[in-house]
């Protein structure tokens, strides 16, 4: 089959298409024929192989033990392992393909990719395969962050970095569950941090959320540009705060550790603080909560913003699109049968 290679960590531009066996899978595992594989801030970090800590987190030290990139899938089932049985031959699936939580390649920009079942999901009929691919990592983390139980209705919900992968999913997963939502973000992306359903949109250059005199009882922060301090002008006494953490490509993250100091320092701050116990730290139940984003997609609740797409010989072009910051919604690699 054709796939996208990976023989060292460094720049996109070392990533090539070549051909290889085709996987079989294991007995938990369903083969996929990949129809659409987004691209998003992850596969970057395995591509580059930063923040270094990760090629000892299982990605691989010297080299990134699986070569084919990619972790975000949504294709028709070929086959299936021995243990499988939500799943079946012809199936419209998405989901994630790499096990557990990490930063690891998962092997989606091939033709054929051999994905655990658990992070899978059958992909509604009204979604196309290149929304679909969109959404699953974007989707837990958002989701395993911004549960139900934490916002319940008429809750203010702050979202900085509204436009991004995790942002716009964040917006409507509050807006589902009947928050107020202001989204933050470039000016450029207003307009999708509005069609995704934010009440309120706010232009990070023009407007500094922290000095508005404004109170929200959560804050859900991707970029992560205030310091606690600085947020905390801004959140209700008893509101709570979240931090995804984004690295800016190397340019923000720390080289060893990326956001990983920052996170670790406000999780113990936690224990002072209940503002901060905002986060959800428990490793996700994928099965669960893809079924969820797979139901929000349904009732059109959650739906994707698609900037462009790319064949699978320019995924290197794809990832540097994303990494341009230019993109207004997501970008997605197109695999043709
Ligand atoms: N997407 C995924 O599937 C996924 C999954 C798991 C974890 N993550 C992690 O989550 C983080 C975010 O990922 P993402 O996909 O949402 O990134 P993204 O698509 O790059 O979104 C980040 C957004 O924040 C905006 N932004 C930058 N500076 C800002 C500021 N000062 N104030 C407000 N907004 C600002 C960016 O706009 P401009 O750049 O135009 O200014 C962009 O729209 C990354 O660290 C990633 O590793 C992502």
């Amino acid at each position: 089959m054709r796939a996208i290679l990976q023989s060292t960590y460094g720049s996109v531009d070392s990533l090539r298409l070549g051909d290889v066996a085709r996987p079989e899978p294991a007995e938990d595992e369903v083969l996929i024929r990949v129809r659409a594989a987004s691209v998003h801030p992850d596969v970057w970090h395995v591509v580059a192989g930063r923040p270094a800590v990760l090629r000892l987190m299982g990605s691989g030290v010297q080299r990134p033990r699986e070569r084919i990139p990619g972790t975000d899938v949504a294709g028709v089932v070929e086959s299936v392992g021995t243990a499988v049985t939500r799943f079946k031959p012809g199936d419209d699936v998405f989901g994630e393909t790499v096990r557990g939580v990490g930063w690891r390649n998962g092997g989606a920009y091939a033709e054929y990719v051999a994905a655990p079942d658990a992070g899978l999901a059958l992909k509604p009929s009204t979604v196309s395969f290149e929304e679909a691919s969109a959404v699953p990592t974007a989707g837990l983390i958002a989701l395993n962050h911004l549960p139900q139980s934490k916002v319940p209705p008429g809750s203010r919900v702050l979202v900085n970095g509204a436009a991004g992968g995790v942002g716009a999913l964040a917006v409507q997963l509050a807006k589902a569950y009947g928050a107020e939502v202001s989204g933050v973000d470039h000016a450029s992306k207003l307009d999708l941090v509005r069609a995704v359903g934010a009440d309120r949109a706010i232009d990070y250059a023009q407007e500094d959320f922290t000095l508005t005199g404004d109170k929200w009882d959560l804050i859900f922060d991707v970029p992560g540009n205030h310091t606690f301090r600085d947020v905390r002008r801004a959140l209700d006494t008893r509101g709570h705060y979240v931090l995804i953490g984004h690295d800016g490509f190397g340019a923000i993250g720390h080289r060893w550790l990326g956001s990983m100091p920052r996170v670790l320092g406000l999780m113990a701050r936690s224990a002072v603080t209940p503002q901060l116990r905002g986060a959800n730290f428990a490793p996700p139940d994928k099965r669960q909560l893809m079924s969820i984003l797979a139901r929000f997609m349904e009732t059109g609740e959650l739906r994707v913003v698609l900037d462009r797409t790319f064949p699978l010989a320019q995924t290197p072009e794809a990832l540097r699109h994303m990494m341009s910051g230019q993109p207004v919604g997501r970008v997605v690699v197109q695999i043709d049968g």
